[in-house]
């Protein structure tokens, strides 16, 4: 296949989704893949037989874990537009409103469908200000028992995402304390609770059976279905994105240009001002790998080889899945990578290509 594509090996997905699997089973929680980190359907076929359904983060998020995803579709989004809620509720189980404000303003419309509220515990792990949904003033769900209240008999579960690619169970464990404290009266009086993604679970030596004992525990004190939204946690490292070496150069140190670019490719790196990773990173020659795009930045991280690059070498760029498919976007006119899945077989399928006409129908 011609680079750039990515590509989604489906045997690195697996042992995702067997942890997923294992957790619902010990926990009796059910898990809900959050497709504001992944959506790339083709693999749903896959997912789906270990996970409960979707989220989403807007109409059409929403529109294709219904169309494409089997089982429970919720749909939630920082805020609603009048012309959006009866799409909305046509293609959802339950609708999760992120403030009381907008639960009574389509209170009419929602009445016989199932209703939550988005709750802000006011504690995080983010350490990022950007990213750290309990931010000063955020405006991601509801802060106070006062202010739930007076709403709390429209509703029959509340959704609380305060974990950012958290892998430290007794901080999980700690945060909930304090949410149950803050929240357990109003907690106790609903049906289902959505603990949000950002629970580092699937990855290596984390206590599995303690956070399954936990939600256990969590659901039995307060009588409630708890759904978990795991994005990251449901696709790490289970995708690469596949590049070849353009061109070379030494400003003083070894650059190599590659056939994609940070901004369009795999966004977060810059917003997030992380490194990519790449496999191997090891060997005596030290290489800047570089974007083809114009911005000064486009730089994908500094990695270590065994040999020297030269146009023509493939590279994979590694765990671009999570974030990244889903910010793709067509700046500078670079080519789009196309999308291929790796088999349980190992054979590889070409599943999307995108052309000069997808550019053009990207504007008008
Ligand atoms: C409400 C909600 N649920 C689930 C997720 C998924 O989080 P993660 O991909 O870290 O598991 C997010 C991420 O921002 C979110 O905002």
């Amino acid at each position: 296949m011609q680079t750039p594509y990515y590509l989604i090996d489906k045997s690195a997905l697996l042992p995702n989704l067997e942890k997923i699997a294992e957790l619902r089973a010990a926990s009796g929680a059910k898990a809900l893949l959050a497709l504001k980190c992944f959506a790339t359907w083709s693999v749903f076929d896959l997912m789906a037989e270990y996970m409960d359904g979707t989220t989403s983060s807007s109409l059409f998020e929403l529109k294709l874990g219904r169309e494409t995803f089997p089982g429970e579709t919720h749909a939630y989004s920082v805020a609603w537009a009048d012309h959006e809620m009866a799409e909305v509720i046509a293609n959802s189980d339950k609708v999760i409103f992120n403030t009381a404000g907008q639960l009574r303003r389509f209170e009419a419309e929602s009445r016989d469908h199932v209703r939550g509220l988005r709750v802000n515990p006011g504690v995080s792990t983010s350490d990022f200000d950007l990213a750290d949904p309990a931010r000063p003033f955020s405006r991601l769900g509801e802060h106070t028992p006062e202010a739930i209240e007076p709403v709390a008999d429209l509703i029959s579960g509340f959704m609380f995402h305060n974990n950012c690619e958290n892998g430290d169970f007794d901080r999980f464990d700690a945060m909930l304390g304090q949410i149950e404290d803050r929240f357990g009266a109003l907690i106790r009086r609903m049906e289902w609770i959505s603990l949000g993604g950002g629970i580092h679970f699937t990855g290596a030596g984390y206590p599995l059976d303690r956070l399954a004992e936990r939600l256990k525990r969590f659901a039995g004190e307060n009588e409630v279905q708890v759904y978990l939204e795991p994005g990251e946690a449901a696709v790490t490292n289970s995708t690469s994105l596949e590049v070849t070496v353009l061109d070379t150069l030494d400003n003083g140190k070894k650059l190599a240009i590659v056939d994609s670019s940070t901004e369009a490719h795999m966004l977060d790196l810059l917003i997030y001002r992380e490194s990519a990773k790449m496999t191997p990173d090891a060997g005596p020659e030290e290489w800047m790998i570089c974007g083809k795009s114009c911005l000064a930045g486009d730089i994908f991280g500094e990695f270590r080889f065994p040999e020297a690059l030269k146009p023509g070498d493939r590279l994979s760029i590694l765990d671009a899945a999570g974030y990244t498919m889903v910010k793709k976007n067509w700046f500078n006119g670079v080519k789009m990578p196309a999308i291929a899945i790796r088999e349980l077989d190992g054979s590889v399928r070409p599943v999307r290509d995108f052309t000069y006409d997808d550019f053009v129908a990207a504007l008008s």
